[in-house]
C-alpha cells in the first residue's frame, strides 16, 4: 500500500472513531484494506461493515460485524434487498472510479445515508498525475478531474443537501455530510474565464513584456 494510502485511511479512522454502533457501507474491497479499518472501528464501537465487491473479497476476513455483497454496485435491484431497513452513518465510494459510475451511485446510496452521515470518495484529485508530475499519468489525470468536476456540479445545486470538502493529499479524497433530505440534479458551472469579453480585457490589461 501506498505512503498516501495508508494516510488516507488513518484519516477516514479519524474522523468517524467516535461515532456509536456505527453502520458503514464500503463500495469497493480487493484487498481489504480500508475494509480491515473499518471492522476496526465497527468492532471499537459496537458497529457493523456492509461491502460491495464485484469480484468475490468473501475471504477478505472472518469478522463477524462483516457482510460481504458479491456484486457490481449499481446492481441496485439486487443489493437493495439487503440493504432495505439499513441506514449507513458512513458509505465509502471505492469502486469503479468512473465519473458518471461515481454519480451514478452517489445519488442512489445517498437515501441510505442518515442525515448528518458521511460519503467518502477516493481518488478525486489529479495533480500528482499531471504531466511531469509524481506519478504522471493520462488516463486517472483525465478520470480524477472529471469525478472532481461532477462532484463540484453536485455541490452547486445541493448546498442546502451536502457540505464538501476535498482533501487534497496524494489522489485525493472527498468528504460530503448529507444535511438535506433529498439531492437536486447536478448543475453544470459556467466559467466567464473565456467569454469574448474576458479574453478581450486579458489582452488589453496583461503586462507588456519589457524589451
Ligand atoms: C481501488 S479497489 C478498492 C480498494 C479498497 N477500498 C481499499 O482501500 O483497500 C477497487 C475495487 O472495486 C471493485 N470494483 C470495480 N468496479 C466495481 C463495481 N462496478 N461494483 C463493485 N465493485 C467494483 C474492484 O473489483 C476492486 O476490488
Amino acid at each position: 500500500m501506498k505512503y498516501f494510502e495508508k494516510e488516507k485511511l488513518e484519516f477516514i479512522k479519524n474522523k468517524i472513531s467516535d461515532i456509536n454502533n456505527i453502520t458503514i457501507l464500503e463500495l469497493g474491497v480487493q484487498k481489504g484494506n480500508s475494509t480491515k479499518m473499518f471492522l476496526e472501528v465497527c468492532n471499537k464501537n459496537n458497529g457493523n461493515l456492509t461491502s460491495i465487491d464485484i469480484k468475490d473479497c468473501s475471504s477478505v476476513t472472518e469478522d463477524k460485524r462483516w457482510e460481504f455483497i458479491f456484486s457490481s454496485d449499481d446492481n441496485f435491484e439486487y443489493i437493495d434487498k439487503y440493504i432495505a431497513n439499513k441506514r449507513f452513518d458512513v458509505i465509502f465510494i471505492d469502486s469503479y472510479h468512473e465519473p458518471n459510475h461515481v454519480k451514478k451511485v452517489f445519488f442512489h446510496y445517498f437515501s441510505f445515508l442518515k442525515k448528518n452521515g458521511l460519503i467518502f470518495i477516493d481518488d478525486v484529485v489529479w495533480l500528482p498525475y499531471v504531466k511531469n508530475g509524481v506519478e504522471d499519468n493520462d488516463f486517472i489525470e483525465r478520470i480524477n478531474r472529471l469525478t472532481f468536476d461532477k462532484l463540484l456540479e453536485i455541490f452547486n445545486n445541493n448546498i442546502e443537501n451536502l457540505t464538501l470538502d476535498i482533501n487534497f493529499n496524494g489522489s485525493g479524497l472527498a468528504i460530503l455530510k448529507k444535511t438535506g433530505e433529498k439531492l437536486n440534479k447536478e448543475k453544470k458551472i459556467k466559467n466567464r474565464l473565456f467569454t469574448i469579453k474576458n479574453l478581450i480585457k486579458k489582452f488589453i490589461y496583461s503586462p507588456k513584456p519589457k524589451n
